[in-house]
């Protein structure tokens, strides 16, 4: 196989999936700032085990995407690729099944989320996929929420 894309496979991350696969999971994200205890990844929110998806390189999980619904709109709560494993279209790989899954359901009009003002890389990775600045928070971790309108 040539290109590291061609042996991506993205999958439904549920909640059996996480929790026999936790270590793997928190790994990906060992050189985020802002980390996540294990009950938050374990937490049951609206429809959370059916939105979230994960990649896979064979057994090896390099990328998940967790989000959940809230009246007309899923909020996208977190998203990591391996840091040894950017930049290779696996983000963007997930993110087309997340939003896919996200149009099937009714009455859903945007995916909304919020991103640390100085992550510059997110911010542009987002705006690549359509997303747009809504909002700017200036508390303690200065945030922007960014939402993408799916349907008026
Ligand atoms: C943001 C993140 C998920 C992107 O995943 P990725 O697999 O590296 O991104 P992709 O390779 O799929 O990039 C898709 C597009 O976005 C662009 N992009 C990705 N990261 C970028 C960056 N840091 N700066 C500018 N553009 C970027 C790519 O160039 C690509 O554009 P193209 O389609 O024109 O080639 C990944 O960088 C990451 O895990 N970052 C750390 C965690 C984080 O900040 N998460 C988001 C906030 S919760």
């Amino acid at each position: 196989m040539d290109k590291i894309e061609d042996a991506v496979k993205v999958y439904v991350l549920s909640k059996q999936f996480m929790s026999e696969n936790l270590d793997a999971i928190v790994n990906i994200e060992r050189d985020y700032s802002e980390t996540w205890l294990p009950d938050n990844f374990m937490m049951d929110v609206p429809m959370k085990w059916e939105l979230s998806r994960y990649a896979s390189i064979g057994e090896k999980p390099v990328g998940f995407l967790i989000a959940s619904l809230r009246e007309d709109s899923i909020a996208l709560h977190r998203f990591m690729v391996d840091p040894d494993y950017r930049d290779r279209h696996i983000g963007a790989i997930i993110y087309s099944d997340f939003e896919q899954a996200c149009m099937k359901i009714q009455g859903v009009k945007k995916i909304t989320l919020n991103v640390l003002a100085d992550n510059t890389g997110a911010i542009e990775f987002y705006k690549r996929l359509g997303y747009a600045i809504c909002s700017k928070r200036s508390d303690t971790a200065r945030r922007y929420g960014m939402e993408k309108i799916l349907r008026e």
